[in-house]
């Protein structure tokens, strides 16, 4: 039941599309039908406003980290509820009610349940995206590459719970991300802060 509860209120707190909000409050229009389409902070970035993207970031990393901080304090810290509201909040920026379901990749959301999951993997896969971002320039390539990773670690360092809900989320990304991995095939996928998607 705890399960259920947590599941249904981390979907509600994930389906706020904050990137889609703050772009819209700034008078940008509407980020869906702006570079790739996407509603995460790296499409964001594309409107050419550095600030909006970081706060697209944090909201949309602060919702995932919330809704399982608030399932670990409704629960006493028992993992699966903890792991069901990470999965939901995922869930909820991917495939939000209030968006008819067209929502968001989810790594800035993965990325905030995990350091909420367990802090020092949250770090690591950070610093795998940071690096693997960097390297390509490519925000989609960091991503995929930090989210091969988060399971692994969550089942060596943060528990079986952890490590099942970031499994879930990891094959998610990847089938979020399908047209990205097409374009890095092809070399066209724009680089970080690029603003045309081919
Ligand atoms: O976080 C999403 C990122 O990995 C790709 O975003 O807008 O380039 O499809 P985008």
């Amino acid at each position: 039941m705890q399960e259920i509860v947590t599941f249904a209120l981390g979907y509600l707190l994930g389906s706020v599309p904050f990137g889609l909000v703050i772009v819209k409050m700034a008078g940008l229009g509407d980020v869906r039908s702006q570079g790739s389409g996407n509603i995460g902070a790296t499409n964001v970035l594309r409107t050419g406003r550095k600030d909006l993207a970081l706060a697209t970031l944090i909201l949309d990393a602060g919702k995932g980290a919330f809704a399982v901080v608030a399932a670990g304090l409704l629960t006493h810290w028992a993992p699966w509820p903890m792991a069901l509201a990470g999965a939901g909040a995922f869930l909820g920026h991917c495939f939000p009610v209030w968006l008819r379901f067209h929502g968001g990749k989810g790594v800035a959301t993965y990325l905030g349940t995990a350091f909420a999951f367990d802090w020092r993997v949250g770090i690591m896969i950070a610093i795998i995206w940071l690096l693997a971002a960097a390297t390509t320039r490519w925000s989609s390539a960091g991503a995929l590459a930090a989210a091969l990773c988060a399971p692994v670690l969550f089942l060596l360092l943060g528990g079986v719970a952890f490590a099942v809900a970031a499994a879930f989320m990891t094959a998610l990304v990847f089938y979020r991300h399908k047209g990205n991995i097409e374009r890095i095939r092809n070399r066209t996928e724009p680089k970080i802060g690029q603003r045309k998607t081919t």
